[in-house]
């Protein structure tokens, strides 16, 4: 037994959704992807072998309560927003990887962060995409600081833990983790299993050195091949970028953070100077309008621990079709369609021969249920030909029977909506604060009915 153990394992792996296979077929089980399905003749993983990613070092079994709890180390970065979505700053010795699109700004994002970072710490960016000229052209375009920051262009990760171990960086930067192989492995780069392997050795060098490791990974078109998804579990916060193809804001989102909250969000906007921090997203996703258009409402949406002011769109137009559009774009589809229901079924307007387009301005993505009520006001709004007043801002969550639902932190977003200027508010019942909010004149519901007959 023991001896079968140590050979090596053959076996299949999807590329495209990286699932295990005992056998070679030309579509995936799993995902359905044609021809994604290689051979991996891996080694048992030396993760496996020396005992876990946490150094394995100990292998006393301990009692919880007298583990004392350790400080964790943070250090800012020196960006603001990036910061926020780290949950405070980098912890030492915690692997964060920084996924998206292809030229959505990872590479200028972290070379930004090792130029505010290189004054405290030492940094060694490892650039398996740009050779180090392409990165210096874009330090000098930036108008960086780089006489601190260390350059190495290599792919193969042993060697880059070998020149790792001998320049001790404090924060040590992959991009991307697509381009590294392993020598154990005879799969191309960027396969599923190199992609595991090499984290897997770039995840124990950080837990055992105390080293910050930052991994970029690309999402590719098919959205995970090979890419950040495979990767997830196996680091400590995973932060994807978001945006729209032709607007300047970029969005940073913490999906997953073993030292902070998640849904967290930074806000950047990409200049010729590169990414800028955008400290007050309210005043940048409302667009301001002259006067009162249909169809536009604000809503007070909260992203991880802010609360942003946005506006909903929504266009209802008498439909050529059979079966009318219902398109959203920034926010729920299902959920668009199931409101629409309720709005005929409660609110008493039926919308069965429109087509209803709904869109979040500036390319934010809303998954929060608080947008409901917006949308639907939205929709109305623009089903009438009717404006509502520029000063309104509106959350809440429409429940199937026509019920509005409190969210969580009501009397937040309702100070930053008055903060930004607006002077009404129609927000659920339960998320009235006691006193008040100066300024502010706060219109609540319990139904949708409600919500409707009072606008
Ligand atoms: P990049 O960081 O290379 O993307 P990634 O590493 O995620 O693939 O970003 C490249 C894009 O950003 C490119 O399309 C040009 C744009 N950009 C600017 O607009 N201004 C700048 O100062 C820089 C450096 C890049
Ligand atoms: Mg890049």
């Amino acid at each position: 037994m023991a001896q079968r153990a140590k050979k090596s394992r053959s076996g299949y792996v999807c590329n495209a959704c990286g699932a295990q296979q005992p056998k070679w077929s030309g579509q995936c089980p799993d995902c359905g992807a044609w021809n994604s399905i290689e051979e991996t003749r891996a080694p048992v993983p030396p993760a496996i072998r020396r005992g876990g990613y946490a150094g394995g070092a100990d292998p006393r079994v301990h009692v919880l309560s007298d583990v004392s709890p350790e400080q964790t180390v943070r250090a800012p970065s020196g960006i603001g927003e990036l910061d926020r979505v780290l949950g405070g700053g980098l912890v030492q010795g915690s692997v964060v990887l920084i996924g998206g699109d292809p030229g959505i700004g990872k590479s200028t994002l972290l070379l930004q962060a090792c130029a505010a970072l290189s004054g405290h710490e030492s940094v060694l960016y490892v650039s398996g995409e740009e050779s180090p000229q392409q990165v210096s052209l874009r330090a000098h375009r930036l108008g960086l600081a780089a006489e601190r920051i260390r350059l190495l262009a290599e792919t193969c990760v042993e060697r880059v833990l070998g020149v790792a171990a001998a320049e001790k960086p404090g924060v040590l930067v992959i991009d991307s983790i697509q381009t590294l192989f392993a020598e154990e492995l005879s799969s191309a780069p960027g396969s599923v299993s190199q992609v595991r392997e090499s984290a897997a050795q770039l995840v124990r060098y950080a837990k055992q050195t105390d080293t910050t490791v930052f991994l970029v990974g690309h999402v590719t078109k098919e959205g995970a091949l090979a890419g950040p998804r495979v990767l997830e579990h196996m680091v400590d916060t995973v932060l994807y970028f978001e945006g729209e193809p032709g607007s300047p804001h970029r969005l940073v989102r913490s999906v997953k953070n073993r030292f902070g909250a998640v849904n967290e969000l930074g806000v950047f906007a990409m200049t010729d100077k590169g990414l800028r921090q955008v400290t007050n997203p309210s005043a940048i996703f409302l667009s301001r309008h002259d006067r009162p258009v249909p169809g536009s409402v604000v809503l007070i949406t909260r992203e991880g621990t802010r609360p942003m002011l946005v506006e909903v769109q929504a266009l209802v137009d008498q439909s050529p079709l059979a079966n009318p559009r219902r398109v959203a774009v920034g926010l729920e589809q299902n959920r668009l369609a199931m409101l629409l229901a309720v709005l005929h079924r409660h609110g008493g307007v039926s919308m069965f021969d429109q087509d209803v387009f709904a869109n979040v301005v500036g390319g934010v993505r809303v998954t929060e249920t608080a947008a409901d009520l917006a949308l639907l006001l939205a929709v109305l709004s623009s089903y009438r030909d009717q404006p509502l007043p520029m000063d309104l801002a509106v959350f809440g969550e429409v429940g199937l029977s026509g019920e509005i639902r409190p969210v969580p932190n009501g009397p937040d977003r309702l100070r930053e909506a008055a903060k930004h200027g607006m002077r009404r508010a129609i927000v659920p019942k339960a998320n009235v604060p006691k006193g008040g909010v100066p300024d502010l004149e706060i219109q609540p519901v319990l139904s949708l009915r409600e919500a409707i007959e009072g606008l």
